[in-house]
């Protein structure tokens, strides 16, 4: 019998709730069918109770994504766990996981409850979702730095009202393996009815230890652990999926299991989460980073010459790393074009893929090779990221600079209206953002500005990203095209739309600050 440990994909709940990170439902949906061809055996789709907006992609992926389980996520009250249900009720299998604090501090300080709160809380609460949907996770938040006696009297009780998924998490990052691995032994054994349960690990990365902590925990007989693709999450993050495959993959010695990935598809998978989310990774990224596979230095070329694995310990095709980086021209078809962004995991609409195709035509006439990445660049920022229901569109733009000050003239489409402006400021882009104030009346603050060129060479398409602030309401905004001003624009264009789009998600009206001209 293969003994398979369960990956719990968190990326759309825990890996959304970082800093700076705002996917919509379109990206939340691309993100979700890319997790169901990787294999990951459940995806936490979201936080229903958070906001209706969590509420809705939650329930879409439900109805719509076959094959792994889908979770929504509740706190452990009745309101949370009823609206999780609601949501993940057209799924074919469905769970609901429900968490609350254990450790002294954050009883004390955050819960503001007693031991015994907590305790008759975690029964009312996986009875009531037990009630609901047959599958229960239960999560004890802070258990790492929890006492150990009261966790396993804590997790006696959810599993005797009828959790079937007990999860371990090292909330703060704080655990190193070794203790995290005694810690987990001590509780699995302590704990009364463990062996109807699946026990599970979900580690932050605060030390940098989360995937070493993970790893450990399936030594120790976690048959969960519960992750993100490239590791996003909270602060430092969350352990990193991909990580995690290919260490119990390539040390199958160690670990002695399987899981149901495709590892091929990890390649694919990061830059389509890293694209949409906007978290860019470091070259040295383990498994999916640019250099992951680079040998630079002789003596580890020519070993590698001579014999791959004298260096490599994992083939590039095995994460599905591309050995090429050319891939189109302008003599490719529609079809084969289509049939490329399906191998990348795109699933685009028939109009939508008929605008990606003419946009790429357009982008094979400027560009003298057009990569997979270019091609990824112009889905996601072109048509994926675009907001449904966009207020203002980009008509045109004329910006001057040299040694002085910039100047530019911006034409937005507001509806029917075309609205014209002009500003100056500190260099092109400062003078287009100024005039696009103008025109739009509000004055988001610009929390973070960023360009990066998608492919190399000058002729490369240049993606800027922009993070808006307004009101309490933070937003990323994407643009890309071969002139990095007009990608620039598109950004924070693209940012304002957002932020409209946020505003009508929470029942809010963004007031204008001066009238358009
Ligand atoms: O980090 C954590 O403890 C969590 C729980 C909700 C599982 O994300
Ligand atoms: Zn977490």
């Amino acid at each position: 019998m293969k003994d398979t440990v369960r990956i719990f994909d968190t990326t759309l709940r825990d890996g959304e709730q970082a800093a700076g990170i705002n996917l919509n439902g379109t990206e939340k949906f691309q993100i979700a069918r890319q997790l169901a061809a990787l294999g990951v055996d459940v995806i936490e789709a979201g936080f229903p109770a958070s906001s209706r907006g969590d509420f809705d992609s939650v329930r879409s992926i439900a109805s719509e994504i076959d094959g792994p389980i889908i979770a929504g996520l509740a706190r452990a009250n009745e309101g949370d766990i009823r609206r999780a249900a609601e949501a993940v009720r057209e799924a074919s299998r469905s769970r609901i996981h429900t968490f609350i604090a254990t450790s002294p501090i954050h009883m004390e300080h955050k819960l503001k409850m007693s031991p015994e709160e907590v305790l008759r809380r975690t029964t009312d609460a996986v009875s009531l979702a037990a009630s609901l949907v047959k599958d229960v996770e239960f999560s004890a938040e802070d258990a790492s730095r929890s006492d150990p006696e009261f966790l396993m009297e804590v997790f006696t009780a959810a599993i005797a009202a009828g959790a079937t998924t007990i999860n371990v998490p090292d909330t703060v990052g704080y655990a190193t393996p070794g203790e995290f691995g005694d810690f987990l032994s001590r509780i699995m054994e302590g704990t009364e009815g463990s062996e109807k349960a699946i026990w599970s690990v979900h580690v932050h990365n605060d030390l940098g230890l989360a995937v070493a902590n993970s790893v450990e925990a399936v030594r120790r007989g976690a048959r969960q652990v519960e992750c993100t693709v490239n590791g996003i999450g909270e602060r430092a993050g969350n352990a990193s999926l991909e990580e995690i495959v290919m260490a119990l993959k390539v040390r199958r010695d160690v670990f002695s299991v399987d899981t149901a990935i495709d590892t091929t598809k990890l390649f694919d998978t990061s830059r389509m989460v890293s694209r949409l989310t906007g978290v860019h990774l470091p070259p040295n990224k383990a498994i999916v980073g640019d250099n992951a596979f680079a040998h630079e230095a002789g003596i580890h070329q020519h070993g590698v010459l001579c014999k791959r694995e004298t260096y490599e310990i994992m083939h590039p095709k095995d994460v599905g790393a591309p050995e090429t980086k050319l891939v189109m021209g302008k003599h490719s078809g529609h079809h084969a074009f289509a049939k490329e962004l399906e191998s990348m995991g795109y699933s685009l609409t028939d109009q939508e893929l008929k605008r990606a195709f003419s946009l790429f035509k357009e982008l094979c006439d400027k560009k003298e090779m057009v990569t997979k990445s270019d091609m990824e660049a112009l889905v996601v920022d072109e048509i994926l990221s675009v907001c449904p229901d966009r207020k203002f569109s980009v008509k045109d733009f004329a910006v001057h600079s040299g040694r002085g000050r910039a100047t530019a003239a911006i034409s937005l489409i507001d509806g029917k209206d075309e609205i014209h402006d002009a500003a100056t400021g500190n260099g092109p882009v400062d003078a287009s953002y100024a005039a696009i104030r103008r025109i739009v009346g509000i004055e988001p603050e610009l929390a973070a500005y960023r360009i990066i060129s998608a492919s190399e060479k000058s002729d490369a398409l240049g993606e800027a990203r922009v993070t808006l602030r307004h009101d309490d309401m933070e937003v990323q905004g994407r643009g890309v095209s071969t002139d990095v001003i007009e990608a620039s624009i598109k950004a924070y264009v693209n940012g304002i739309n957002r932020l409209y789009q946020t505003a009508a998600a929470r029942g809010v009206e963004i007031v204008r600050q001066r009238r358009a001209v």
